[in-house]
């Protein structure tokens, strides 16, 4: 069965956009392969958050992927900083990575860009940890995204490179797993631009409340309706549209595009549904994650659970790195 590995970035606040592109990828995935899902929360000391920010963002990320449907009984759920064996491997990792190839990665670039002031040697062996991430579960697939990608060419080159180096066949080459083309949607923002996301500021969050949907979907940019019977969805529309697709009812999203079509559409009536279908898709979400967010007990036992799982998976790959490299012991 092959064994799949995502990274979580530790910054809470799911929207529909993250849940329709990625979230909902992972609940399949746990049913079909060995799945290990984690919080990312050593990556994200790359950009400085005070102590209490940190530990808030990891329970409302860990709170938010278990109200989403993440089954700990299915997938193993952890938070990275629970598994020493990662930063160990990375260390061992950082030894053949090298300086140029490093500098070269565009996240890399970017961040430095973004935040000149603080461009640590943490940015810039990010790919480091997150090879070390993949490889240390000899993970064969990684679900992520079109701006991930260069961040897995560099862990397949460090698993390949450890291989070779030590003539071994330790790791798999992890291979990313796109759902492009297949279930994947790309949730347009409210804006009329392509992309929801939480820094465009045009998203709508899991946990966000029905008054504030409802302002948001009614703010959403349209143009002056159709001018022509059965003609194109300019972006602005086509983006509603999509949207709808995603939460409403086969035969409201039909009624609406009916309407669309013979040019009868009232934008007024289709942002009022949108709200409403939004808000019924997001309302047993928001709870569950309001009442797991209370369940201190809960959320330690998950992290418990899923640090032990990971461990003993980790803890054997690392096992067998030490033996290869030659740190044998003496005791
Ligand atoms: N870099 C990923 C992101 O920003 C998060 C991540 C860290 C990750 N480690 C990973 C993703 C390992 C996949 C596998 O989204």
């Amino acid at each position: 069965m092959p064994t799949v590995v995502s990274g979580i970035r530790s910054t809470g606040n799911l929207h529909l956009g993250n849940y329709f592109g990625a979230v909902k990828n992972f609940i399949e995935m746990q049913n079909e392969h060995q799945t290990f899902f984690f919080i990312a929360d050593f990556h994200s000391l790359t950009t400085h958050p005070t102590p209490a920010d940190l530990h808030t963002n990891v329970k409302q990320v860990l709170a938010e992927y278990l109200a989403c449907g993440i089954d700990p009984e299915k997938a193993t759920i952890f938070i990275q900083s629970d598994v020493p064996e990662i930063p160990e491997l990375y260390l061992l990792l950082n030894m053949n990575a090298y300086l140029g190839e490093l500098e070269r990665t565009t996240s890399f670039k970017d961040k430095a860009r973004q935040q000149p002031e603080n461009v640590n040697a943490g940015l810039l062996t990010y790919p480091v940890l997150m090879a070390a991430d993949i490889i240390i579960h000899k993970a064969n697939l990684v679900p992520v995204g079109k701006d991930q990608e260069q961040n897995l060419e560099m862990a397949r080159t460090f698993a390949r490179r450890f291989n070779r180096m030590y003539d071994v066949e330790t790791f798999p080459t992890p291979r990313a797993y796109t759902f492009e083309g297949k279930d994947m949607v790309k949730i347009p923002g409210l804006d009329g631009s392509g992309k929801m996301g939480k820094s465009e500021g045009n998203a709508i969050a899991l946990a966000e409340s029905p008054e504030s949907i409802r302002k948001k979907v009614m703010r959403a940019v349209t143009d002056e309706g159709p001018k022509e019977l059965n003609q194109n969805k300019p972006a602005v529309i086509q983006n509603l549209f999509t949207l709808m697709d995603v939460v409403s009812a086969p035969d409201v999203v039909a009624h609406f595009d009916l309407a669309y079509n013979n040019c009868s559409i009232r934008y007024g009536d289709l942002k009022k549904q949108l709200a409403e279908d939004i808000i019924n898709f997001t309302n047993p979400i928001r709870g569950r994650i309001n009442e797991i967010s209370k369940d201190n007990d809960y959320l330690s036992r998950v992290a418990k659970n899923g640090a032990e799982k990971a461990r003993e998976s980790a803890s054997k790959t690392l096992k067998e790195v030490r033996e290869i490299i030659g740190f044998r012991r003496f005791f």
